[in-house]
């Protein structure tokens, strides 16, 4: 009989070693190794060794032929921008996100929307019915939209066979298991076969694959990193489960660039594309309040106006609360550690609380003089006029830095009806001829008062 083969696996990075270790020597992490049983596929080493039929000859760059690639242009706007302008044939996706946050639902809403294609949506997780029910809130029929309910690679390779698809969903590669591999699904020889066998399927049939994958507590793809490595591209959605707005980023893209962002809102009905996401992340309110302050910021490629709402009020015991929400709660620290210093605002005793509208999260530095502005605001309970925004970085001495791209920013705010702008002084080649909004140049903390309380 013959010996059955195992190997440890790094269940952290998909590191492969014959023994077990305490220390992953790829990635560093502690008491990551799984015993997981392989089982080779002997014929393929063989393949590899020896003359495989195929010679594949080198060939001069300049020589190769372009062959046009056509792209296939999805009805939704949202998919089609994060992907680059449209699907490419044969291409592997890797669709990542948190659970509850709509992946099965968005690409169920795709199956369903793309009337002229063919789909095959494999759902390893749920059951006909439930497809089923969820398929009905979103509404729309494609008749050639077929639904398989199955786990086994090889099944539903057959059933691909037989349907021959024009774009195979898989609901999701954690669940899968190759006939190949012994090892249980979800682990990271079966995630990581699954994958390859399916890769080698997009490829030879030019088919796109889009694969679902789940999020592990710490934010990054469940399991292997290798994933990342195998797939054409990398999308994750997130957003907070308690809010509506749903954000679509490109981690990684083979056929476009990563700078793109798609923003959906989960409905009652599926998610809805929100075409102008600005419009919608500002509360329009009639009375001016203090504490709210508007920033023209960036995700990506996409100008994005985002309210950041801030509360300061004594603390009512010894220690005072700095709590944050969508902005990160180090650089709020420090941030008011400059107003403290610098411009000689008595922080220290009072609590903080720092929103950012939407449930969105921001990283983009230029979103730190509306947070600054709007805990002023807050502080010396004087509302901002709700037609200005901001749109700089706030140094350690308190100086307004500049931020890129600022013609964006400028134009997007003078396209939703704001009549001023704070940016920086420093940002250079800024002409205010070239705008109908004014904008207000300042180099320290100090003059971004006084131009907005005096
Ligand atoms: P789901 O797509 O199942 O998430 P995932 O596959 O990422 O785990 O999304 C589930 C959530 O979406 C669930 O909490 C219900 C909500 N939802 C809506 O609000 N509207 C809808 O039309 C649908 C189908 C789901
Ligand atoms: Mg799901």
């Amino acid at each position: 009989m013959a010996k059955v083969k195992s190997a440890f696996f790094c269940q952290n990075c998909g590191y492969q070693t014959p023994k077990w270790l305490g220390k992953c020597p790829s990635c560093a992490e502690w008491n990551t190794f799984v015993e997981e049983i392989v089982e080779k596929n002997l014929s393929q080493l063989v393949a590899f060794s020896t003359n495989t039929g195929r010679t594949a000859k080198s060939q001069v760059l300049q020589e190769i032929q372009q062959t046009a690639q056509t792209r296939i242009v999805l009805q939704d706007k949202e998919l089609n921008r994060v992907l680059g302008d449209g699907m490419v044939p044969g291409s592997l996706i890797l669709f990542g996100g948190e659970p509850g946050i709509g992946k099965s639902t968005l690409l169920l809403q795709l199956a369903i929307l793309e009337k002229n294609l063919r789909v095959l949506y494999v759902s390893g997780e749920e059951s006909d019915q439930q497809i089923k029910m969820r398929a009905d809130r979103i509404g729309h029929q494609n008749d050639a939209c077929f639904i398989l309910t199955e786990t086994n690679l090889q099944n539903i390779f057959l059933q691909a066979e037989e349907i021959q698809p024009q774009l195979l969903v898989i609901d999701s590669i954690q669940t899968l298991h190759s006939n190949q591999i012994e090892s249980s699904p979800g682990s990271i020889s079966q995630v990581r076969e699954c994958t390859s066998q399916l890769l080698r399927y997009a490829k030879l049939s030019d088919v796109p694959v889009f694969l679902i994958g789940h999020i592990t507590k710490e934010g990054a793809l469940a399991g292997p990193k290798v994933l990342e490595h195998m797939v054409d591209v990398v999308l994750q959605f997130e957003g907070d489960r308690n809010h509506f707005y749903r954000l679509l980023r490109t981690i990684k893209n083979r056929f476009g660039s990563t700078n793109e962002l798609g923003i959906y809102e989960m409905q009652g009905s599926g998610l809805r594309q929100v075409e102008n996401p600005s419009e919608i992340l500002i509360t329009n309110t009639d009375s001016d309040l203090s504490g709210i302050a508007i920033a023209s910021t960036l995700e990506g490629a996409r100008p994005l106006l985002i309210e950041v709402q801030a509360l300061v009020s004594s603390a009512a015991y010894g220690t005072p609360q700095r709590s944050s929400t969508g902005f990160d709660a180090k650089r709020l620290n420090m941030l008011l550690a400059v107003l403290e210093k610098r411009c000689g605002f008595k922080l220290g005793a009072k609590d903080v609380f720092l929103n950012i509208a939407g449930g969105i999260k921001v990283d983009d530095p230029a979103i730190d003089l509306a947070v600054v502005a709007s805990i002023m605001s807050s502080n010396a309970d004087l509302p901002i006029h709700a037609k200005t925004a901001f749109a700089a970085e706030v140094g350690l001495s308190g100086e307004i830095r500049p931020v890129n791209r600022i013609e964006q920013r400028i134009s997007e705010a003078e396209k939703l009806g704001f009549d001023s702008i704070i940016i920086s002084k420093y940002n250079k080649g800024v002409s205010q001829k070239n705008y109908a909004i004014k904008i207000i140049p300042c180099g320290i903390v100090t003059e971004v008062i006084k131009a907005l309380f005096a």
